[in-house]
């Protein structure tokens, strides 16, 4: 038998012994064409009672918890295939050493960086979401990942956190629509997506023990609908519990977030992986959720960085426990079952495609959801697009024009097989004009866990600049945050709003010599923008990937005609955000518990009801084309629960230019007997219109999406009478508004 299964193991087949009920050789590394095919649920649950049968106790434990940095154990005897995870969401990461966060080296990682998330929500575009999570996950399969860490949904509660660049934005209606088609595109290559962080992890400062204070009825209406959609709509795999606490509890041990309203609720049937180093107890997170404990350090007393993967809580304690009787065997069952169910839709599953690296189409997607994602904020005199012709002289200027945002940002730096600076675009799309650079201002290196002190003499950099904006035509001034510590990056807040490394002062001294400047800002938050009135032009082009510099000079020169749309509302000042506007309780706490005082008015929820007027809007982003919405109303005046409204809105392209845009609808209720924000994104159509075209389009609101979380009763709660929805093309461009009623 042992020949047998050596024979079998170097052709790539595991053989499994031949257990009632079981086929006698596992799908785990037999590699399959064609399109995914799981087991049928029953056959798949019959499986695993066989192996939960013959499994040992200490097989099972080992299954429960890290054996490197991101894999965990399967059991060879019984031909159950390691499981492999990579981070995450934006591309799939380079290959880490086993034990250490060091790289390894390998020469064949490289992958294609699709754009970061913020762009991805930007483009109010499911389908673009379909078919990115489709790429990635190819990537993740032909990489051997059979976990892809990502996509996070953390809602966008302030412009300081440091990791808002990897979620969705700041409204939990787009997030949750654009993660299930994220969710399904990844996962039908046999390749689960593990949605993070689950919950409440919205600020870096502190991750690792903040204790988050949030109502109920906040957590369920802001904080929790992308993940719930990503759970019940887009039947997510695996979900990471968060570094840090709620309520009191940590993440990764909390009953009411994993076992009540996760497993119970939602009726998640998958697996619950710690956040690398966020699991804290073996009875809390044996008995309060969780089900894989990755990423524990060996920083503990009495533990070696020799042997320290069994000392992790879900290891030799949780087996001395069960062993003891302190603990009952089902609650390990309970892990494995899920642990094996994940196995059997990825790795043993019967038939996965093979995936695919580095390919044309993926760098087709990212460019695609790179030039939809670009979302054009200011546009006077016509700045923008800035038209190719013989005899004009771009100053381009800045170090985001030529720095690499690939790399940097902590646990999603990616190894991108190359990747397009905006510079390099813009000298490929201009073949007539004149295009000279200078950098204008330095940052310093990347380290993720520390600021490096700039060495370039600034001053220098600076005189440099000005006098090429002086000799110029017109000046593209490309800046923003980057990926390095303090700005967009993992493992801490920002520690200011403005531009960093004197971009503003710089900014400045371009606009004395030049009326003629327009902005590109890379980055993944919203920044105050002392210049606004100085400049032409502004145009939010987040964090790009591969094809960052193709997609920024293809809308800069007008071949694309941007349509993107802000995911997250800029306010003037810092102080004008809701959670900023409490003070330090509100954010970023003690350094012990945070409270989130504003309560439901996040984002535009904070700007639309307390009346402050934000610097750019939730949902805005302007075009080249203009676009008339018209004839606006709903199929019925009267509607009851369990319906859907029809919204119907004729749109049409009345400027020269093709193009997209993005009909928006908000529902708000006047006269409601709970408190509410003025109104909410409840519906979105994202539809592209050749110039002249009209088109008559439906968007479907369900008056269940109406509800609001009623904290008395625990429950949702659709509020009869009278409700406005708002018709626009930004959360503060209404073209209309529509009474309607909802009745018994
Ligand atoms: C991050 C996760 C990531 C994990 C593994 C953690 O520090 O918070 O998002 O997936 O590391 O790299």
């Amino acid at each position: 038998m042992r020949m047998l299964q050596r024979w079998m193991r170097r052709l790539g087949m595991t053989l499994l012994l031949p257990v009632a009920g079981i086929t006698l050789l596992s799908a785990q590394p037999v590699q399959c064409t064609g399109p995914y095919r799981g087991l049928p649920e029953d056959e798949m649950e019959r499986r695993i009672d066989t192996l939960l049968s013959r499994l040992t106790l200490e097989e099972k434990v080992a299954m429960c918890h890290a054996q490197s940095k991101f894999s965990s154990k399967g059991a060879e005897r019984l031909g159950i295939p390691e499981l492999w995870m990579s981070d995450g969401p934006h591309g799939v990461r380079a290959e880490i050493m086993w034990d250490s966060w060091l790289y390894a080296g390998w020469t064949n990682d490289s992958i294609t960086a699709f754009p970061a998330l913020t762009c991805l929500a930007a483009t109010f575009d499911p389908a673009a979401a379909r078919a990115y999570g489709r790429s990635v996950g190819e990537e993740a399969r032909y990489r051997h990942k059979d976990i892809l860490l990502g996509p996070g949904v953390n809602i966008y509660r302030h412009p300081l956190n440091g990791r808002n660049f990897e979620y969705m934005g700041e409204d939990p209606f787009l997030a949750a629509r654009m993660v299930v088609p994220y969710v399904q595109g990844v996962q039908e290559n046999g390749v689960a997506a593990c949605v993070k962080h689950y919950a409440l992890n919205n600020q870096e400062r502190w991750r690792g023990h903040i204790n988050v204070q949030v109502s109920e009825r906040a957590l369920r209406e802001i904080y929790l609908p992308a993940f719930r959609a990503a759970v019940t709509r887009g039947h997510a795999w695996s979900i990471m519990a968060a570094y840090n606490k709620v309520d009191g509890a940590w993440c990764s041990e909390n009953e009411m977030l994993l076992n009540k309203i996760l497993k119970g609720e939602w009726g998640f049937d998958g697996v619950v992986i710690s956040d690398w180093g966020a699991a804290h107890s073996t009875r809390g997170a044996a008995l309060h959720g969780l089900d894989i404990e990755m990423g524990t350090g060996p920083g503990r007393p009495g533990v070696s960085p020799k042997n320290y993967y069994d000392h992790y809580y879900l290891a030799n304690p949780f087996l001395e426990e069960l062993k003891k009787g302190t603990l009952d065997v089902k609650v390990l069952d309970g892990k494995v079952r899920r642990i094996l169910r994940l196995m059997y839709r990825t790795t043993m599953a019967p038939q996965r495609p093979l995936g695919r690296k580095n390919n044309p189409e993926h760098l087709d997607v990212a460019y695609r959801v790179a030039t939809e994602g670009i979302v054009l904020l200011k546009n006077e005199r016509r700045f923008f697009p800035l038209e190719d012709k013989e005899g004009l002289t771009i100053a381009v200027i800045g170090e985001n024009a030529v720095k690499k945002m690939t790399v940097g940002g902590g646990s999603s730096e990616l190894k991108a097989r190359f990747e397009i600076s905006p510079l390099q675009g813009l000298q490929n799309a201009y073949r007539k004009a004149t295009i000279r650079y200078a950098q204008g201002y330095a940052s310093g290196k990347y380290a993720w866990d520390r600021e490096v002190p700039v060495e370039a003499d600034t001053d220098s950099l600076r005189e440099a600049a000005v006098q090429l904006a002086q000799k110029a035509d017109v000046v593209l001034f490309i800046g923003g945050l980057n990926k390095n510590h303090f700005q967009d990056c993992e493992g801490a807040d920002r520690r200011q709003y403005g531009l960093p490394f004197g971009q503003d002062a710089l900014l400045d001294a371009l606009t004395r010599v030049n009326p003629h400047v327009g902005v590109i800002l890379i980055s993944g938050n919203a920044v105050a923008m002392p210049w606004l009135d100085k400049v032409e032009g502004v145009m939010q082009a987040w964090y790009l990937g591969s094809m960052a510099g193709k997609a920024i000079a293809d809308v800069v020169e007008g071949t694309v005609n941007p349509s993107g749309k802000l995911p997250f509302s800029f306010p003037k000042r810092l102080k004008d955000n809701g959670a900023i506007a409490f003070g330090r309780t509100s954010y970023p706490g003690d350094s012990i518990n945070v409270q989130y005082k504003e309560g439901l008015l996040v984002g535009y929820r904070w700007f639309d009801t307390k009346k402050i007027e934000p610097l750019f809007a939730f949902g805005h982003g302007l075009s080249y084309t203009t676009f008339r919405l018209l004839d606006i109303k709903s199929d019925r005046k009267k509607y009851a629960s369990g319906d859907t409204i029809c919204v119907l809105v004729t749109i049409t392209n009345s400027g020269d230019r093709d193009g997209a845009e993005v009909v928006q609808v908000y529902a708000g209720k006047p006269d409601s007997h709970v408190m509410r924000p003025l109104k909410e994104l409840k519906g979105f159509r994202r539809v592209f219109l050749k110039k002249g075209e009209s088109r008559r389009i439906v968007i479907p609101v369900a008056v269940d999406d109406l509800a609001y979380w009623d904290e008395p009763s625990h429950d949702w709660k659709v509020e009869q009478g009278d409700y406005l929805l708002y018709v626009g093309n930004a959360s503060d461009n209404i073209a209309r508004k529509i009474r309607i009623t909802v009745g018994p």
